[in-house]
C-alpha cells in the first residue's frame, strides 16, 4: 500500500466528547515497519535433507534400494542451501528532512509526487494575473498592493471565492491540497469551502520566471461559536492553601478543553460567538518569518465580514487546533484574544 504522510501528526481534529479529554485521545498511527515485520522474521532454522545412515553403516542387504526417490527433478532439493536473512533495518520509507513529506523511496510516483511537493512546500507556486480576468464567478479582489515586508520586498494580497471553478479552482485545489498535506490535516469539506475566502500574498516572480509567486495564503471561514483560551492562571490553578492539606484536589484543567497538552493549551469549554475562523495559514518556508502571515490576517479581518472589521484581540477570530509555529503567531497577533474552534 502506497502512503503519503507527513511526520508531523499535530493538526488532528478536536473532538467533540467530554471536555478536558481532547488530547488523550489515541491518534491512530501506522505501525513501524520493523514492528511489523519482526514476527515473520525470525530466522527459521534449516530443513535439511536427512541422511538416514552413515557411510560407515553397512546398508542392508535386504532392504531394497528405492529406484525413484524424488519423481521429477523439480521436487530434489537444491544442492547448495543458502540462508537468507530479512534486512529490517534499511526502511523503504524516506521522510524529507525540508518538507516532512514520508513517501517510498525508490517508487516512481512517490518520488515524483515528492519533488513537486517538496517544491511547493519551500519556494511556494506560480500565479499568473490574467488568470483573474479569465475566472469572474471566483471574484477575484485586490485587498492591498505595496504591501512591505520585513525584508524591504513588497506584494500584494488578493482574496479568492475559496470554492471558486476554472483554472484558478484548479490552482487553489492544488494549493489546498498542499497545505493539508504539509500539516497532515484532512482536506477541507465543500460546505466549509462555499463559506471561506481564500487570502494570498503574492510576491513578484524571480527575473526568470514570469508572473508572481503565492508566497503566503490564509483560509478564513464563517464559523459561529469558538472557545476561549484558558490563562496561564487557569490552566495551573490556585496554589495549595497550606501545605499539610491532604484532601485529593480536582486539577485545575478538569473542567477545561485540552487543545494540546504538549503546549499546555487549554480552552474554556462555553462556546462563545465568533464571526470568523481561521481553518489553515501557510508560508512556503523561503518566505517565513518576513511578517507575511500577520499581513494576510490582517487583511482578512479586515475585509472578511464586508463593513465589519473583525478585531482578534476582542475574540472575534478562532484558529482550529495551531501548531507549534501557528500557536506563536496566533499569540503574537492576537495578543491572547484569539478563540479556538472545532473544525
Ligand atoms: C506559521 C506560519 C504560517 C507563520 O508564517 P510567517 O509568515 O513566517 O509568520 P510571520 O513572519 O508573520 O510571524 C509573525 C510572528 O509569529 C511568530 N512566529 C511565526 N512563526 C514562528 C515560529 N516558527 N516560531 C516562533 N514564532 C513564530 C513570531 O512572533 C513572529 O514574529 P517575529 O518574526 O517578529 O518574531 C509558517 O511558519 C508556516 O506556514 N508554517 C507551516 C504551516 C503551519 O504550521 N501553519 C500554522 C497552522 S495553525
Amino acid at each position: 500500500m502506497r502512503t503519503y504522510t507527513t511526520s508531523r501528526s499535530s493538526r488532528v481534529p478536536l473532538r467533540s466528547s467530554s471536555p478536558s479529554d481532547l488530547s488523550s485521545q489515541e491518534h491512530s498511527r501506522k505501525r513501524p515497519l520493523s514492528e511489523r515485520l519482526a514476527f515473520h522474521n525470525i530466522p527459521q532454522p534449516l530443513k535439511r535433507a536427512r541422511t538416514t545412515a552413515s557411510r560407515s553403516t553397512p546398508i542392508s542387504k535386504h532392504k531394497p534400494k528405492p529406484k525413484h526417490k524424488y519423481k521429477s527433478k523439480e521436487d530434489r532439493p537444491p544442492k547448495g542451501l543458502t540462508q537468507l536473512h530479512f534486512t529490517i533495518d534499511s526502511s523503504i520509507l524516506r521522510t524529507c528532512s525540508l518538507c516532512d513529506l514520508t513517501y517510498t523511496k525508490g517508487a516512481p510516483e512517490d518520488e515524483t509526487l515528492h519533488t513537486s511537493h517538496c517544491a511547493r512546500v519551500q519556494r511556494g507556486m506560480q500565479w499568473r494575473r490574467d488568470e483573474e480576468r479569465s475566472s469572474p464567478e471566483a471574484q477575484v479582489s485586490e485587498i492591498a498592493t505595496g504591501v512591505k515586508l520585513k525584508d524591504g520586498k513588497s506584494g500584494r494580497i488578493i482574496s479568492v471565492n475559496a470554492d471558486a471553478g476554472g483554472k484558478i479552482g484548479s490552482k487553489l485545489a492544488t494549493l489546498l491540497q498542499t497545505i493539508s498535506l504539509h500539516l497532515s490535516s484532512p482536506p477541507l469539506t465543500r460546505d466549509v469551502l462555499r463559506v471561506s475566502k481564500v487570502y494570498l500574498f503574492l510576491l513578484p516572480s524571480e527575473k526568470s520566471l514570469p508572473g508572481e509567486t503565492i508566497a503566503g495564503c490564509v483560509i478564513a471561514t464563517h464559523i459561529s461559536t469558538a472557545m476561549a483560551i484558558a490563562s496561564p492562571a487557569e490552566v495551573q490553578g490556585p496554589a495549595a492553601e497550606t501545605p499539610s492539606d491532604t484532601k485529593p484536589v480536582q486539577p485545575a484543567t478538569a473542567r477545561l478543553v485540552s487543545v494540546d497538552t504538549n503546549s499546555s493549551l487549554f480552552c474554556r469549554p462555553e462556546p462563545l460567538s465568533t464571526p470568523m475562523g481561521i481553518p489553515r495559514v501557510f508560508v512556503p518556508s523561503a518566505y517565513q518569518r518576513r511578517g507575511i502571515a500577520l499581513r494576510l490576517l490582517d487583511a482578512a479581518a479586515a475585509s472578511f465580514v464586508h463593513g465589519c472589521p473583525l478585531k482578534p484581540c476582542r475574540g472575534e477570530v478562532a484558529f482550529t487546533q495551531p501548531t507549534a509555529s501557528g500557536k506563536a503567531l496566533m499569540e503574537k497577533w492576537g495578543g491572547g484574544g484569539v478563540r479556538i474552534y472545532q473544525e
